[in-house]
């Protein structure tokens, strides 16, 4: 079966408030999404790369891209909605069986290991299977007045990452379901549980971190020095 690598870097990064998307900020000399992309391409050279990217980028260039076989999708309103409408462009070329992992451009620092352990969860799962990390901190869920209403017990509780990969034909129905009915979805993995169907979760590394704040930055520049140590 062939492999698809879905990278949504149509996102805006309003959260980061920058003067510019967050893919497009510079982490160790290279933006953000160059990096991501490299490290994919370590992983899987032969993949066959669709990046999802808002119409309007005027900054996104193509050099940045290792594939030899890539293809751009115009994002949609939500993360979501890049992803399955990336899915439906390759309609006439990908099969049902064929792999997809989607991957986030704001996480750079994902490692080889991690993304080949996945690959070969997802090969082995009849479901499919994502990266996440069990959550460390005690979880609080507030009142809306800033006060606690509950603590959250935090045992089997778990951070969602990316990748997440699924088979094309259950990924496909998934989010067109998801986006039917009207139900926003954050992640691949809560589509497809939507369907009654329970995902593997795959431990992975926590420096896996996804950039959202403007103090990421810095975090992802630390990780990946300290990867290459
Ligand atoms: O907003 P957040 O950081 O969760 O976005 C996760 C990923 O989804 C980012 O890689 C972002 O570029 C992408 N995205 C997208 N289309 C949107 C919104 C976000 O491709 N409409």
């Amino acid at each position: 079966e062939r492999l698809w690598l879905v990278v949504p870097a149509a996102g805006r990064g309003r959260r980061m408030g920058a003067d510019r998307p967050k893919q497009y900020l510079t982490l160790a000399g290279r933006p953000v999404l160059a990096h991501t992309l490299a490290r994919l391409h370590q992983a899987f050279p032969q993949a066959q790369l669709c990046l999802c990217l808002d119409p309007d980028d005027d900054r996104f260039d193509p050099a940045w891209v290792p594939f030899a076989g890539w293809r751009r999708s115009p994002g949609g309103a939500e993360r979501a909605d890049s992803v399955r409408q990336a899915l439906a462009a390759l309609a006439d070329e990908a099969g049902d069986d064929d792999l997809v992992l989607v991957h986030d451009v704001a996480r750079p620092c994902v490692t080889v290991a991690d993304l080949t352990t996945l690959l070969s969860a997802l090969r082995e799962d009849p479901v499919g299977a994502l990266l996440a990390t069990p959550v460390a901190d005690t979880v609080k869920r507030d009142d809306g007045q800033g006060r606690i209403a509950r603590t959250e017990p935090r045992d089997g509780l778990w951070q969602a990452q990316t990748p997440q990969g699924f088979r094309y034909g259950l990924l496909r129905r998934a989010l067109e379901r998801a986006a039917a009915g009207g139900v926003g979805v954050t992640d691949e993995a809560s589509a497809v549980e939507a369907l009654g169907l329970s995902p593997r979760l795959v431990p992975g590394r926590r420096d896996n971190l996804k950039i959202t704040h403007p103090e990421d930055l810095a975090l992802a520049a630390h990780v990946l020095a300290a990867q290459r140590e």
